[in-house]
């Protein structure tokens, strides 16, 4: 998206189009990532959510059936103290065990194939709903990790908490880039 998207890792950018996170942080898009809390709206690239439509997780899908592969979802306020780069942000979600459904779904008129934690794996963090102050927007992001090869997740070595959560070293940490991306909005008081 914007230029200022790619000063954190824009070696790792060569031969990718849109970032899909908000300017700042990490992006990628190896694969879009769709987010969506109904099928009536999509929740990418900054839309708008309500405190009341983001107070349960959002359903992520991809625009292929990747069968066989197993992600990953890491999502953060990159925003708990005013615009920031994601260097001081607030962890939200870490849930691994997800893979491609076979079945599409379309969801504002984009077809799509949904994340399903078809094993029900305990989340590594549960879903943290979203509460910025009154009238402050914070950008919710969530980074897609591949983890077909990982036997565990987190691997060991990780060293993080929900706060002061850095996805830069967490990615150093565990050996892993940004499979996808994307990011709402929510507004508080909304
Ligand atoms: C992100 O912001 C922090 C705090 O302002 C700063 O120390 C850090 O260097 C920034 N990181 C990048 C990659 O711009
Ligand atoms: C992601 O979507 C954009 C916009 O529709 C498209 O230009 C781009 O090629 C897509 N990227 C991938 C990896 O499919
Ligand atoms: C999302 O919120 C950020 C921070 O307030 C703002 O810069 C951006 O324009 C918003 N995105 C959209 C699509 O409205
Ligand atoms: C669907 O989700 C969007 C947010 O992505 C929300 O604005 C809208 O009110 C929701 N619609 C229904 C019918 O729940
Ligand atoms: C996962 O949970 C759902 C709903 O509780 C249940 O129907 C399903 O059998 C469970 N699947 C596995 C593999 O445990
Ligand atoms: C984990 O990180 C905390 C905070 O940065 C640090 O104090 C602690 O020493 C680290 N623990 C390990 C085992 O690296
Ligand atoms: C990190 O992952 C790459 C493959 O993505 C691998 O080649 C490398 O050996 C790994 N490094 C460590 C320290 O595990």
């Amino acid at each position: 998206m914007k230029a200022g998207s790619f000063t954190l890792v824009a070696t790792a950018l060569v031969g990718m189009t849109s970032a899909m996170t908000p300017s700042g942080l990490i992006p990628s898009n190896k694969e879009n990532m769709t987010v969506f809390f109904n099928t009536s709206a999509l929740a990418t690239n900054g839309a708008a959510v309500t405190i009341a439509g983001a107070k349960t997780a959002p359903m992520l899908a991809l625009d292929k059936n990747l069968a066989g592969q197993t992600f990953a979802v890491v999502m953060i306020d990159p925003d708990p103290k005013g615009v920031g780069n994601g260097s001081d942000a607030i962890l939200h979600w870490m849930q691994d065990g997800f893979s491609s459904s076979a079945t599409s779904v379309t969801i504002a008129g984009k077809t799509v194939f949904p994340l399903v934690n078809t094993k029900n794996t305990t989340a590594v963090e549960t879903y943290l709903s979203p509460g910025p102050p009154v009238g402050s927007t914070h950008r919710y992001t969530q980074y897609l990790l591949d983890t077909t090869s990982k036997t565990t997740f987190p691997q060991a070595g990780a060293n993080f908490s929900r706060g002061s959560f850095t996805i830069e070293t967490f990615l150093q940490q565990i050996n892993m880039t940004a499979f996808s991306a994307n990011f709402f909005n929510v507004t508080g008081g909304t």
